[in-house]
């Protein structure tokens, strides 16, 4: 990881040897190996500290769950119990969590500061956990671990794929970070939504846009579903919004009935939370090809994976 021997803020970095040494790495962890007591005195004395200053269930769990599997400790500071809560900022923060000697942070927040600002003045590693709307970089390499696990693991450059996104791509950081790591590969990028929700990515001439959503479906290797983001929708248009919601429902919803245009090897994914009803109608959670649990399954694996970039190196090389 080039851009994170100190830390992991988005995926433009990440080459493609990075990328393939990250999830080689995902793929052959042994949890069972830090068991053993010395592994676990050593790295118990390493703490990961979570900051999540926005709600999330998949990302805060597998992170944590990811970093005890490896035998580190934990801990939480959520914003409801935070001093954010009287105006502190996030790097003050961090600086004052900092100086009680945590061995990583991993950060959530929505806020106006910047994780690549606030890292000049820190020196403790810092993992976004997604980051308002500018990106979201383990989900991106979790998605990326289930394309190339429904793969059968083929080396990343053999592989080929057109992953196309349906939904709120605009106020996405799921798709931020997810076309810096396919872009980086060479797989092509598909959109299928209503122009509102594809905002200014509409000018990328990487990016192939799709007006009918069935069109994309045939091209496609994999298809994602993004959340109807409402909650970073101007509230002023709310009404709109909902109207929208209504025209994007009856034209882009991935259904079974559309599912039948995608090839029978093809991929469903879905960062979730998912709206049912609104980005996939609820049969598509029955069809054999959708792996949105999966995703979740592998998400514990790949922050694994960065966290032993991160922290496992020393205590690994001694094992
Ligand atoms: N995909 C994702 O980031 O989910 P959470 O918001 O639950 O972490």
């Amino acid at each position: 990881m080039k851009n994170s021997v100190h830390s992991l803020l988005d995926c433009r970095h990440l080459n493609r040897e990075s990328l393939q040494s990250l999830v080689l790495r995902a793929r052959d962890l042994n949890f069972a190996q830090f068991q053993n007591t010395e592994i676990q005195l050593r790295r118990s004395q390493k703490i990961v500290a979570l900051v999540f200053f926005e709600p999330s269930t998949r990302t805060s769990c597998s992170f944590e769950i990811a970093a005890l599997k490896l035998g580190y400790r934990v801990i939480n500071l959520g914003a409801h119990e935070s001093s954010l809560q009287k105006g502190e900022t996030l790097l003050d923060t961090l600086l004052n969590l900092q100086a009680m000697g945590p061995s990583m942070f991993v950060v959530r927040h929505g806020g106006s500061e910047r994780l690549s600002e606030i890292r000049s003045h820190i020196h403790t590693p810092i993992v976004s956990a997604g980051e308002g709307v500018a990106g979201h970089p383990t989900q991106a390499l979790l998605d990326l671990y289930t394309i190339w696990e429904a793969r059968n693991f083929l080396p990343l450059d053999e592989m080929k794929e057109r992953i196309l996104f349906v939904g709120d791509v605009a106020h996405s950081r799921v798709a931020r970070s997810n076309f810096e790591v396919l872009k980086n590969l060479g797989f092509a990028i598909g959109i299928s939504a209503p122009r509102e929700w594809v905002g200014n990515l509409a000018q990328d001439s990487y990016i192939q846009l799709f007006d009918r959503v069935e069109e994309g479906l045939k091209w496609a290797t994999c298809v994602v579903g993004l959340r109807v983001q409402s909650e970073r929708h101007p509230k002023v248009h709310d009404e709109k919004n909902m109207s929208l919601v209504d025209h994007f429902i009856q034209n882009f919803q991935i259904n079974s009935e559309r599912l039948k245009l995608l090839s029978e090897d093809g991929i469903v994914m879905h960062p979730g939370p998912v709206n049912w009803g609104v980005e996939l109608s609820e049969d598509v959670a029955r069809d054999p090809r959708t792996k949105i649990l999966r995703q979740v399954e592998n998400g514990v694996r790949i922050r694994a994976s960065v966290i032993e970039e991160i922290l496992g190196r020393e205590t690994w090389a001694k094992t």
